[in-house]
């Protein structure tokens, strides 16, 4: 019997240049084509508001918008985004005013370490656009992506709750 053809892999591109909106600004960046949207946010634009916890897609910490969905910015490569808007927390505020769901968790201690912070109220942030939580229960539900190590779920629902005008 012949021996099998040899395959031959086409190596990758060390860098791959991608083009960003992130926060409102155009941002161009080369990276290797295996960098997470994480790695990219956190690494190559020090936007380290967006945080790394279990970096599998399991804890939430790096949600962040793309063209307003979110999504765990760890499962995703920077490369597959090329083009596309992405808000951080970081994106959130309006200059010195907070956004009404930065200002609810404040309100309603809705942190304690602040480690899932930043993806909680991204993803809220998300939830509230979907529109689809009507009630407490179905906040519970929609963000059960997000884990909070320190248990603030109560108050960072209480917190969502109002950021989306007591209609919940
Ligand atoms: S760091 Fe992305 S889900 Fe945990
Ligand atoms: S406030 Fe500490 S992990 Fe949520």
């Amino acid at each position: 019997m012949e021996d099998p053809a040899p395959v031959t892999a086409t190596p990758l591109p060390a860098e791959v240049a991608i083009g960003l909106t992130v926060n409102g600004v155009r941002r161009q960046l080369h990276v290797a084509p295996w960098t997470t949207l994480l790695d990219a946010l956190r690494e190559h634009l020090g936007l380290t508001g967006t945080k790394k916890g279990c970096d599998h897609g399991q804890c939430g910490a790096c949600t962040v918008l793309v063209d307003g969905r979110r999504i765990n910015a760890c499962l995703t490569l920077a490369v597959m985004r090329d083009g596309a808007e992405v808000t951080t927390i970081e994106g959130l505020a309006d200059g010195d005013a907070l956004h009404a769901l930065q200002e609810a968790f404040i309100e309603h201690d809705a942190f304690q370490c602040g480690y899932c912070t930043p993806g909680q109220i991204c993803s809220a942030a998300g939830l509230i656009r979907e529109g689809h939580a009507k009630t407490r229960d179905e906040i519970r539900e929609l963000m059960s992506g997000n884990i909070c190590r320190c248990g603030a779920y109560p108050n960072i629902v209480a917190a969502i709750e109002q950021a989306m005008g007591g209609a919940a």
